[in-house]
């Protein structure tokens, strides 16, 4: 029923296209017909995948661990061997992914902080965090100009799902709310970009931004919660005899491995019918499930193994959606990921090196013709 069709553009060619429409072949209106993103939905795709991440960390990790093996979780982490506090998390991998400078930030906060840091820094975002605690079903944005580049602003609030939030938070001796209750807005995460300058007349009423860089965002936050739950909770408690990540983490009460993480965080996003999706593939994949899927992916996940410095990109239309979409390398940073791979009973490759890429991570965003 769907109509399949692979658009292979490669990231050096890709300025080119912008300029010269008959290189583009099914593109060949371009460049009035460029896929953009609204930038209020690439807000979104950020967010869910913040959201996503959290909700594993916080009920995989955090709830199942702590009922099943008493596994403490405690604002003194790094003192006490136990796991940070999901906001902690949030805090660590936000600071990741401003780091880079990529154009995004994010941060969380609240009117009512335990931490004075996490107060909102400007009048737009103590406004932002009174409208989403008023109206916390969609988010609040806003456009505002910072050294000469337009961004945009989106300010989700963040809830008291479960009786723990409210009642930690009520008891804690920093905390200058104590009536908290469950389904409160406690707080927002404030995410900024900047806007695409590509239609300057239209730019501010309704601002876009490229499907690269939006995928660029995406791919920067999955690594940095994949980076802070590798390097502050699995590769930390291992190293202290506290508790391991092993492939059957759900019979033995285990912490999930890094590649697992990510894989049930990406069936949240499905889930959430976005049209947003993620996954990891291999050519030399452990399951099977992770193999290349079709050409794209193969020819991508060759390309990313021989020149792993930029994603492979390219478009999919499905009906009358199209998507873009990016494959990165997924490299080996630790001889953890070497040795395990390597000596996997299932792993149809046993000579991994440090630094190989033994993957690749595929993002496809939906896009809209501008
Ligand atoms: C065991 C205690 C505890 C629990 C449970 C907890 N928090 Fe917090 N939360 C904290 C602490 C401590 C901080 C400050 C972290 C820091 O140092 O920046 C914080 C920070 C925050 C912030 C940033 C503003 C601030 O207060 O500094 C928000 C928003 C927040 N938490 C919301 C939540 C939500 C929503 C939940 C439930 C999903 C939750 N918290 C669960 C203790 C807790
Ligand atoms: C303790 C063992 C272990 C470690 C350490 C480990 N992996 Fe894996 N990895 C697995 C297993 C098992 C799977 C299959 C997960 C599934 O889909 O069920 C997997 C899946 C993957 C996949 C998807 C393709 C496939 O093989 O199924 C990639 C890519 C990957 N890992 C990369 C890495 C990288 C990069 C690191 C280090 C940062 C790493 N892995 C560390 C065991 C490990």
């Amino acid at each position: 029923m769907f109509k399949l069709q692979y658009t292979f553009v490669r990231l050096t060619s890709l300025l080119i296209l912008f300029f010269l429409p008959s290189v583009a072949g099914s593109e060949s209106q371009l460049p009035t017909r460029q896929k953009t993103i609204p930038a209020h939905r690439a807000a979104d795709y950020i967010h869910a995948i913040i959201e996503t991440d959290r909700t594993i960390y916080s009920q995989y990790i955090v709830e199942r661990l702590g009922e099943t093996v008493s596994l403490q979780t405690s604002e003194n982490w790094k003192k006490t061997d136990s796991l940070p506090l999901p906001a902690q998390f949030l805090l660590m991998s936000s600071k990741l992914v401003n780091s880079k400078n990529l154009g995004i930030k994010y941060r969380l906060m609240s009117l009512w902080p335990i931490n004075k840091n996490n107060a909102p820094q400007t009048r737009e975002e103590n406004e932002g965090l009174k409208k989403v605690s008023l109206r916390p079903g969609q988010p609040h944005t806003w456009t505002g100009n910072k050294n000469g580049q337009v961004f945009f602003n989106a300010i989700y609030p963040d809830l008291a799902v479960t009786k723990s939030c409210a009642s930690c938070h009520n008891n804690h001796p920093k905390s200058p709310k104590r009536d908290f209750k469950r389904n409160d807005v406690m707080g927002g995460v404030h995410i900024s970009f900047p806007i695409s300058k590509m239609n300057t007349t239209s730019s501010q009423k309704n601002p876009v931004v490229t499907p690269e860089v939006v995928a660029d965002y995406v791919h920067a936050i999955l690594e940095a919660d994949r980076t802070v739950y590798a390097r502050h909770i699995v590769n930390r408690l291992q190293k202290k005899n506290i508790i391991y990540a092993s492939e059957n983490w759900w019979e033995e009460n285990t912490l999930l491995l890094p590649a697992q993480f990510l894989l049930n965080a990406s069936d949240l996003i499905k889930n959430m019918r976005l049209g947003l999706d993620y996954k990891l593939a291999s050519l030399w994949p452990i399951n099977p499930h992770n193999g290349a899927a079709n050409k794209f992916e193969s020819v991508g996940l060759e390309r990313v193994a021989s020149q792993p410095l930029r994603p492979y990109i390219g478009t999919l239309q499905i009906g009358k959606q199209s998507y873009f979409q990016a494959i990165y390398p997924d490299i080996a940073v630790t001889p953890a990921c070497v040795t395990c791979h390597n000596s996997h009973p299932k792993s149809p490759k046993h000579d991994f090196k440090l630094h190989d890429v033994i993957g690749g991570i595929v993002v496809s965003i939906p896009t809209e013709s501008n």
